[in-house]
């Protein structure tokens, strides 16, 4: 692999299943543990397809600190659900063995929440613990008052529940989808003394269900703090064309790639920065669409995307077709 300033070399010092499909994974780096906050993620060279490509890993459980157990501080710890189909940078870290090199970058924190907040409700589904996972031990820790909710499909899925079971006791709700149980999303926000916050990760039908009852309940937008990974949709992914007349161009995305990549790829300038779909900075005007857009940004609200009048490049896609784009920018 390719170094850059960007990039340093970590090890892989220990693994371990903690589902089925979720594997935990301590990184040692060459250089260091940086210090980071309760949220951050780490940024990771994976292999798909022979090409290398990055992917974000939210830092699981808590920073370092003083009496922790020897080693502790050595390592960054994620946790990886195995994602079939996915986009392939699950496939590539499953297949490494402890003692094995890869690239990282360094924390980052894109997700904090406000530490000083009267009460949080902490909400997580499946693979989204682990960003959420931390906040719910920190805020333990201060002796702040929460209620956090957590949902999987199955109790399998339910990871690190000893530990949340232990730091919050009856603070803690457990649900399963494979039980009928889902979370009231509306009578939990109700609940929810004014000036309380909302921290939640998980898919996006989650995402949009909360942001949907936050929004009737009148609170202030600054209460919500979410996250997601960008990678799932309404719609199973596959192959799509795309035509950008101004740059006299079509292609087609296969159902491994994503949009933002493959413009990238063509030549095609393209304003980005998460990548997740939540900044907003990829879109695209929609100038015709033949099938489906499956929006899978959290950045346009329903109606927007229902007037499907701009898609985000990096995470969204179409299924049965492709789609007519147009870009402020002008061929090289
Ligand atoms: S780069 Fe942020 S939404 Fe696409």
């Amino acid at each position: 692999m390719k170094h850059n300033a960007q990039w340093h070399s970590a090890t892989i010092r220990a693994q371990r299943d903690l589902s089925p499909s979720v594997r935990e994974f301590e990184i040692r780096p060459e250089r260091g543990v940086r210090p980071w906050s309760v949220g951050s993620h780490l940024d990771l060279r994976v292999v798909v397809d022979g090409r290398e490509e990055k992917r974000s890993y939210s830092l699981v459980g808590l920073p370092h600190a003083p009496g922790d157990a020897p080693g502790a501080d050595e390592v960054y710890r994620i946790a990886v659900r195995r994602a079939e189909p996915g986009r392939g940078g699950s496939r590539w870290l499953w297949g490494l063995q402890t003692g094995d090199e890869l690239l990282i970058g360094e924390p980052n924190n894109h997700f904090e929440i406000g530490w000083q907040a009267p009460y949080t409700l902490l909400v997580a589904g499946g693979i989204g613990i682990t960003p959420i996972l931390g906040m719910a031990l920190q805020l333990a820790q201060r002796g702040a008052p929460l209620r956090m909710l957590y949902a999987a499909r199955c109790t399998d899925e339910l990871i690190y529940r000893d530990t949340l079971q232990a730091a919050l006791g009856e603070r803690l709700c457990t649900l399963c989808s494979d039980a009928g149980q889902r979370i009231d999303l509306d009578a939990e926000i109700a609940a929810l003394p004014s000036g309380g916050q909302l921290a939640l990760c998980g898919p996006l039908s989650l995402m949009d269900a909360a942001r949907a009852a936050w929004q009737r309940s009148g609170r202030p937008a600054a209460g919500l703090r979410f996250e997601t990974f960008g990678n799932s949709g309404q719609h199973a992914a596959e192959a799509f064309w795309v035509e950008l007349p101004r740059h006299g161009l079509r292609f087609e995305v296969p159902a491994g790639r994503n949009l933002l990549d493959m413009l990238e790829e063509h030549g095609v300038q393209a304003l980005s920065d998460c990548r997740r779909g939540e900044c907003g900075l990829c879109a695209m005007d929609i100038v015709q669409v033949q099938g489906t857009v499956d929006h899978r940004d959290v950045f346009f609200s329903a109606a927007q995307k229902q007037a499907n009048e701009r898609l985000c490049a990096c995470v969204s896609r179409v299924c049965g077709g492709g789609v007519v784009l147009d870009s402020a920018f002008r061929p090289d």
